[in-house]
């Protein structure tokens, strides 16, 4: 039985496929479109789905959709009677959700009459907390879905039993913690989709300073929350999100009230530098945040008695928060979804059709994120003879794995900057070792270099440890594995300045744990620079420059070109610049 899973208009746009509850590829419309966060229809990402499958649409038995128009009505038709503009965007988006079935055949130039699955709509949280749930190795577990919005909700909280999930709780538009540190993050200057990130690692360089402020800015009681809504606009206007540029890009309405401004002080522009105030402001957000998340996931876990939780949602990200999880919550095992933002949807929705609408077993672990495109061997030379390496002064060796990886190894050691392109492209957000730039930890200097040469990304971000797993409580306070990179731990007071590069300014590192079975190349790649130097980790960033990560070969290519990379494998070849 082939079920697909599909993220349609609305950021992340995804697809998903499960063949006889199988997951068997993921993948997100951004890395063939090359649109950041590209909302709109995921046809790529369908197509390519179908193919790894081997099957066609008219043999897809279910499809299933992330959202459900009709939850939570009474309150949307509340806002719709309050707010015109928001009806308005409401009947369109109802009319794009009803014609994903034609919009689905005109895609694939197949009659409607022809498609024979069925469609089911799937809420948007429930399809997160399946995602975290069905894809955990828990046969019991709490789930929490912490989010922005979707359907109208924020957050939804249960248990999950064998293949039937619970519902006990959410809260409802327009109290969100998500929606909370986007309005903050554009109060402090940072306005595009997606800089939450970057706010969370300013936080680490201030003080909690103004954490009363922020405590009544949210308010909380055990699961249960509340945004002081003075500060705040978007119950006034709507959840104002647009696309730009054709559909594409996410853009987000201004969601922050003079009253903030009253209470913190001016607002940052852009363009003005980051003052100790804005960085004190920063951590006081993350501050509060914490206290509110991690006392739900404390009252879920009293609730519950739970020994393990499963979390999904674009909070879920939050790797700070997470990291404190197994310390101070009462759970012991921690499941983040990797692609927990909205991209993984397409996954949980069609995990639910699967599980709970059709009443199967579990049999699935998702031990590992790479779903997304491979390419042949052939497929990787006939990109390196398309290259321009040979004008550059560039060689191109194909070698023996042995070498390959001694001779890799080697290049990090000696502070070269290395793309690493290997097997299937990552699930989620984050390269996980298979589309990475891999760098020497031991070097203080080197975040600097690979800013300036390679990532231009603001100097107070961090870069991310991979650390062989098996060392993991060596090198770091905690040991709980993170193999999708969403948690963050103290790196070990004796340990940091062997490792300066990949270590926050508070000590902590977004940790990857690596394992022989999950992507054995690059365990090996790890335990060969440690054989050559000692230390068991590499400093791990995405493999791109201000786009989505790179996918295929030809981008990998393209990026090295265009960028200072020093070398660059891809699949057994060992490129190098003279
Ligand atoms: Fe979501």
């Amino acid at each position: 039985m082939n079920i697909l899973g599909i993220n349609a208009y609305h950021g992340n746009a995804s697809a998903a496929i499960l063949c006889d509850g199988k997951l068997v590829a993921a993948v997100e419309e951004e890395r063939f479109n090359r649109v950041k966060y590209a909302a709109g229809f995921p046809a790529a990402a369908i197509r390519y789905c179908l193919q790894t499958a081997g099957i066609t649409l008219e043999e897809v038995d279910h499809v299933a959709v992330p959202r459900n128009p009709y939850a939570r009505l009474g309150t949307k038709l509340f806002y719709a009677l309050r707010m015109p503009s928001f009806a308005k965007e409401r009947a369109k988006v109802l009319a794009k959700f009803t014609g994903i079935p034609e919009a689905l055949a005109a895609a694939f130039d197949v009659a409607p009459e022809k498609l024979k699955a069925k469609f089911h709509r799937v809420e948007h949280h429930v399809a997160h907390l399946a995602s975290a749930f069905y894809c955990s190795p828990f046969e019991e577990a709490a789930l929490l879905s912490a989010d922005g919005l979707g359907d109208f909700a924020s957050s939804m909280w249960g248990a999950g039993f064998g293949r039937r999930m619970n519902f006990h709780g959410s809260v409802a538009f327009p109290h969100s913690l998500g929606l909370y540190y986007s309005a903050v993050t554009q109060y402090l200057g940072f306005l595009k989709f997606g800089d939450e990130y970057k706010v969370m690692g300013l936080g680490a360089y201030g003080e909690p300073e103004f954490l009363p402020e922020f405590r009544e800015i949210v308010h909380s009681n055990g699961t249960r929350f509340h945004l002081g809504l003075e500060y705040f606009t978007h119950h006034r206007t709507g959840p104002e999100m647009s696309w730009a540029e054709a559909d594409k890009t996410p853009v987000l309405g201004k969601m922050y009230s003079e009253e903030m401004a009253k209470k913190l002080g001016p607002v940052r522009a852009p363009e003005e530098p980051i003052e100790q105030r804005h960085k004190n402001l920063a951590c006081s957000l993350q501050a509060r945040l914490e206290e509110v998340y991690l006392g739900m996931l404390q009252r879920l876990h009293a609730e519950t008695g739970m020994k393990s939780v499963c979390l999904a949602g674009g909070v879920a990200f939050n790797c700070v928060a997470n990291g404190k999880i197994p310390s101070s919550t009462g759970f012991e095992n921690v499941y983040v979804h990797p692609a927990a933002g909205d991209a993984g949807l397409a996954v949980g929705a069609a995990q639910f059709v699967w599980h709970q609408v059709l009443g199967n077993p579990r049999g699935f672990v998702m031990e590992h994120a790479y779903w997304g495109p491979e390419f042949s061997r052939e497929e990787i030379r006939t990109a390196v003879k398309a290259s321009r390496f040979g004008e550059n002064g560039c060689g191109a060796n194909e070698l023996p794995e042995e070498e390959l990886l001694q001779k890799t190894a080697s290049i990090i050691a000696d502070g070269k900057i290395l793309g690493w392109f290997q097997g299937r492209a990552e699930w989620g957000p984050r390269a996980l070792g298979n589309r990475s730039i891999v760098a020497d930890p031991r070097r203080p200097e080197m975040k600097e270099i690979l800013n300036r040469r390679i990532k231009h990304r603001e100097i107070f971000r961090p870069f991310a440890p991979s650390i062989l797993a098996e060392k993991t409580g060596e090198w770091f306070e905690q040991a709980h594995p993170s193999p999708f990179m969403t948690m963050a731990y103290a790196v070990k007071r004796e340990k940091r300045e062997q490792i300066p590069a990949p270590t926050h300014v508070d000590g902590t590192g977004r940790l990857q744990t690596v394992t022989p079975t999950a992507n054995p190349r690059y365990w090996k790649l790890i335990h060969e620079f440690e054989r050559q130097t000692g230390v068991p980790v590499v400093l791990n960033t995405s493999f791109n420059d201000n786009e989505p990560i790179v996918c295929k070969p030809q981008e990998a290519v393209d990026c090295f070109e265009r960028t200072q990379m020093d070398a660059l494998v891809l699949g057994d070849f060992l490129i190098t610049r003279s």
